[in-house]
């Protein structure tokens, strides 16, 4: 099970970091995944986008290769025993516990004015999405670990307190390989909050592509025989990200030969012919109301049956059960 965020645009780190894990899963196991419309709510005040946004995720994360036949994919807004659970866990959450996530405190300095009740109790939310389907494996980033340990306290204290209903969930990651999609502007990673400029979007066009590979930083190596600058391993390792090979440029850059418009230019071309097909397939399904309308409905009724079970083993489990 996992939740993903309707903040509208995927970008390749994304794709690498998480949609690609959720493409393998698919075959392996029953897989949930979730857009998290409801937890958008606690920072969102204004959700005129809101709609536009679910409406693409649910497009590229397709497009990506997720298959709404094969995993429950679902809008968290159209499962209302998520609310339910939620409110079950509260009972369970400490107060002190939830100021002290770190997550809570940098939204508390992002956001003052709106430090809502939803802020605090996001990781009570985010374990029942979890619970709700007595998941064990969560495909998720480093940044979200605290999340799944708070998730397994409330998995245990419930077990505890009434009785055992819920499997522990652990963050999940598909192989070793936590694969790192560097940013073009030589430092850190693609993020969307960060300079978009320096990150590749799925819904990016070949100009688009174009114009930011080329502008993507690069510095020279200095003496020869220097290790390769940061700026220019990241070109490297999207080079083979998307399929290609960079043992000649490497080669190039340890005789001082290397000439970046040319590297750049393959990238580029490389980037375009995985973008593109993404993008147009995204496209087309983002205009197809009534094929949205099917995925939404089938994710719906999947998540609820296995919610619905869920929901009465923690009921009777409390004691919630008076005939
Ligand atoms: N909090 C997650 C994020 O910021 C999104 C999320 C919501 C999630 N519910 C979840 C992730 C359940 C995993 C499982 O990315």
């Amino acid at each position: 099970m996992s939740g993903i965020r309707p903040t509208g645009f995927l970008h390749l780190g994304n794709y690498f970091g998480a949609l690609r894990n959720y493409v393998r899963m698919q075959e392996s196991y029953n897989c949930y995944f979730m857009v998290a419309d409801l937890h958008a709510l606690t920072t969102l005040k204004d959700t005129k986008e809101l709609k536009g946004h679910v409406r693409r995720v649910l497009a590229e994360n397709i497009a990506s290769g997720l298959d709404p036949e094969k995993v429950a994919f679902y809008c968290q807004s159209h499962v209302p025993e998520t609310a339910e659970l939620y409110l079950l866990l509260n009972m369970l959450a400490y107060v002190g516990e939830l100021e002290k996530t770190p997550t809570f405190k940098d939204k508390v300095r992002l956001q003052p004015m709106n430090v809502n009740a939803g802020l605090l109790t996001y990781p009570v939310l985010q374990a029942a999405d979890i619970l709700l389907h007595r998941a064990t494996l969560v495909p998720v980033g480093k940044d979200q670990e605290q999340h799944l340990e708070m998730a397994r306290n409330y998995a245990n204290r419930f077990n505890q307190r009434y009785g055992e209903v819920f499997p522990e969930p652990y963050a999940f990651n598909f192989g070793e390989d936590l694969v790192k999609v560097p940013s073009l502007d030589g430092a850190g990673k693609m993020s969307k909050s960060e300079n978009q400029l320096a990150t590749l979007y799925l819904a990016d066009d070949d100009d688009a592509i174009r114009k930011k590979i080329s502008k993507a930083k690069t510095e020279s190596g200095g003496a020869p025989g220097a290790p390769v600058p940061d700026s220019v391993a990241n070109l490297f390792q999207l080079m083979r990200l998307v399929g290609g090979e960079t043992a000649a440029y490497e080669a190039q850059f340890n005789e001082g030969t290397i000439r970046y418009g040319d590297m750049k230019k393959e990238l580029a071309e490389r980037m375009i012919a995985f973008i593109t097909p993404i993008r147009e397939k995204a496209e087309a399904i983002r205009n197809d109301e009534a094929y949205l309308r099917k995925v939404m409905d089938m994710g719906a009724e999947k998540a609820r049956a296995s919610a619905k079970v869920t929901l009465e083993l923690a009921k009777e489990a409390i004691g919630l059960n008076y005939y």
